[in-house]
């Protein structure tokens, strides 16, 4: 069953993305060469905590940290560590927030100095591919429309969409229905109305779509090891369009 939520609860879903998105904010101009994955962790977990929101991922299913750092090949759910960032890194940056109940999720991926032109074409059309799909979440289009728009903006950039993970609907649970692939032809599922809210989170890799989890038991990688990004936000269904909740200006 999928959850409508009223204008009062998209409103708490709204202070929680901002918490996310000031977060991100904050941790994009701290990536450089040199700082650990840990770092980032410590600084989105101080930020969360002063302004009054709860991590959202810290013992979610036993995660131990607050942000999943996802470096290169690393697709989504990296442990943070003791690893630094080094010049020509891809960093995925991904985090929730709960406000009063209501989950905010939202990822990035940023370059880390100088990066690879390849690289850096990767991170475009996977946020490119997230804005499209965002378009394609009006009221009277159906839920397979986001997921078409994801693959074809990939696939027309010769990337691939992975196909194990997917977005989600979003509320008072982190995870919530619908599940929202990233591949699909278009005008299948359910039709999508006002007060809906839903994490949008297209992963993207260079080489083959298909991705293994290491032994930590979380960490996901490219099995060709090659490189992959990964974009997010949490949106709203709403008669004027699509808000975007997890951003600071409302739209991307
Ligand atoms: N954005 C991810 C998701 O929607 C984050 C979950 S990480 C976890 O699944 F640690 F909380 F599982
Ligand atoms: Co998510």
């Amino acid at each position: 069953m999928i959850i409508l939520k009223s204008p009062w609860e998209i409103d708490l879903i709204r202070k929680s993305g901002r918490i996310v998105a000031e977060a991100l904010a904050r941790l994009t101009k701290l990536v450089e060469p040199g700082i650990t994955t840990l770092d980032l962790d410590l600084v989105a977990e101080e930020y969360i905590l002063k302004r009054g929101g709860t991590p959202a991922f810290k013992g979610y299913r036993g995660y131990p940290y607050t942000l999943c750092a996802s470096v290169n090949e690393q697709v989504v759910h990296a442990l943070p560590s003791e690893r630094k960032l080094r010049e020509g890194d891809i960093i995925s940056l991904d985090l929730g927030a709960i406000v009063d109940g209501y989950y905010g999720d939202a990822a990035v991926t940023v370059p880390v100095g100088q990066v690879s032109a390849e690289a850096k074409r990767l991170i475009d059309v996977t946020q490119e591919s997230l804005q499209r799909a965002i378009e394609a979440a009006r009221p009277g289009n159906r839920l397979s429309d986001i997921s078409h728009a994801v693959q074809s903006a990939v696939e027309a950039e010769g990337f691939a969409v992975v196909r194990v993970f997917v977005g989600h609907g979003i509320g008072r649970s982190l995870h919530e229905e619908p599940q929202i692939p990233n591949f699909g032809p278009p005008g299948h599922g359910p039709v999508l109305k006002t007060g809906m809210v839903l994490a949008i989170e297209p992963m993207v890799n260079t080489g083959s779509p298909d991705v293994m989890i290491l032994e930590d038991r979380w960490t996901a990688v490219t099995c060709d090891k090659s490189l992959s990004a990964h974009f997010e936000h949490t949106v709203a269904v709403t008669e004027n369009g699509t808000e975007v909740l997890t951003s600071l200006n409302g739209r991307g």
